[in-house]
């Protein structure tokens, strides 16, 4: 057979199917849609085989009428306009490739009700399958948001179809797994996940408005195995750094973490969990720069067991690392998922981390003097540390503060 141009119906099928390999992957784009319109409330809902319907319910901006007709258009966005956007000066969002919507309309019918604050009333529309653009509208109540309900996935793929099936338990927790790192990544939005007739696999997470880190991991994680880890904040210290930290090469880093202590009980720690993010995008914990923290964590807390744990190495059920940096200091375009970072700077950025681990199990409170002044030559940074649930008795330092 001859080079022949796949019809275009076919070429945007495979391609969907790529984008959106299974309801996990559809369930994200939502929520991150919904995330990138500033919702503050999100709910999803999913029917129990994870194919008939995944619908996701926002309190976001809402799409504006004269947007409709390019929703599910492939290469449509609000949130990017030229390669520099996310190349040079780096991208806010979590979306930006305009592709998430078209895929979801190529392998699902798409319903989407929205309403900005600015309309009377919501508009009920009924995308055009697998080219996008509005097939049927109809205006409705609604409040001010944007509800997508996907339905009928993978009906034009059978074997996908029945894979996601027969997965769609393992799909469920999967979903609940993903929520808990959204939550961690934006501990202020409410979320709350339900399965259609099914009560035991929903999940509610309801913060308060000003909630923080710690107190979404204790919220989702609870006091014991809290307890059972270090809560560790990286801030800025220069006048002119704002919220974050210059650690040197240009690169200005701020970074909260939860480091397991040693002998952390995987029998107390009733949940786990490896929770990475970068400018509260949270990112894949089995590759990249999350497997160097890994490691570099592993490494301490080898080198303070003495190599005395009963497996050689330590092992780390839960740990929870969140960084804030410029992002136009990495690359966010490497995988389908958007759910990796290379880092210009990935040296500097591993050794404020090394510096970060050094004050958390090489030294003890008494040595926090030094400890500062050696930070201080070897990476450009102030530590604040704050262990879990003590009063701390702050100890002042030109460079930050040490609890
Ligand atoms: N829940 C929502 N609320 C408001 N606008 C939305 C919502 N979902 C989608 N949109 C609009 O539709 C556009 C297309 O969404 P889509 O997910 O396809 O692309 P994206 O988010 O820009 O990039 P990506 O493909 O990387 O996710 C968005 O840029 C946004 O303007
Ligand atoms: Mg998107």
């Amino acid at each position: 057979m001859g080079i022949v141009e796949l019809p275009p119906a076919t070429a945007r099928q495979l391609g969907a199917s790529l984008d959106i390999v299974d309801p996990l992957a559809l369930t994200k784009e939502l929520l991150e849609n919904s995330i990138d319109a500033g919702a503050t409330h999100i709910s999803i809902l999913i029917s129990p085989n994870a194919v008939d319907r995944i619908l996701v319910r926002d309190n976001g901006s809402g799409i504006s009428p004269e947007d409709f007709h390019a929703l599910g258009r492939r290469s449509h966005t609000s949130k990017l306009e030229t390669i520099d956007d996310l190349q040079e000066r780096g991208i806010k969002t979590l979306g930006f490739r305009g592709q998430a919507l078209a895929s979801a309309n190529s392998i699902a019918a798409i319903t989407i009700t929205t309403r900005t604050r600015g309309d009377a009333v919501a508009s009920q529309l009924r995308l055009k399958h697998g080219v996008g653009g509005v097939e049927g509208m109809n205006l409705t109540s609604a409040p001010a948001g944007t509800t997508v309900r996907a339905e009928c996935l993978f009906e034009t793929m059978p074997i996908r179809k029945r894979y996601a099936v027969k997965e769609s338990q393992k799909t469920l927790s999967k979903i609940n797994e993903l929520l808990r790192a959204y939550a961690l990544a934006r501990p202020d939005i409410k979320v709350s996940f339900k399965v259609l007739k099914d009560s035991k696999n929903g999940w509610d997470y309801a913060p308060s408005r000003t909630a923080t880190l710690q107190d979404a991991a204790m919220q989702i994680f609870g006091r014991e195995l809290l307890n059972q880890c270090n809560y560790v904040e990286m801030k800025p210290d220069s006048p002119n750094a704002g919220d974050e930290l210059n650690v040197g090469g240009g690169i200005v880093l701020g970074l909260q973490a939860f480091l397991p202590k040693l002998g952390l009980d995987r029998t107390k720690a009733k949940a786990k969990g490896r929770f990475f993010s970068v400018n509260s995008r949270p990112i894949a914990s089995n590759r990249g720069i999350s497997l160097k923290f890994i490691s570099t964590v592993k490494t301490f807390l080898s080198d303070i067991s003495g190599g005395h744990t009963a497996s050689g190495r330590p092992s780390i059920p839960f740990i929870q690392i969140n960084i804030q940096c410029d992002p136009g200091r990495y690359d966010v375009n490497l995988t389908p998922l958007k759910d990796e970072i290379l880092f210009a700077e990935e040296e500097e950025v591993v050794r404020c981390f090394e510096a970060l681990c050094r004050t958390v199990y090489q030294q003890p409170a008494q040595e926090a003097h030094q400890s500062e002044e050696r930070s201080r030559h070897e990476v450009d940074c102030s530590v604040m540390l704050q262990g879990v649930g003590k009063h701390p008795t702050p100890d002042s330092s030109p460079l930050g503060k040490i609890y």
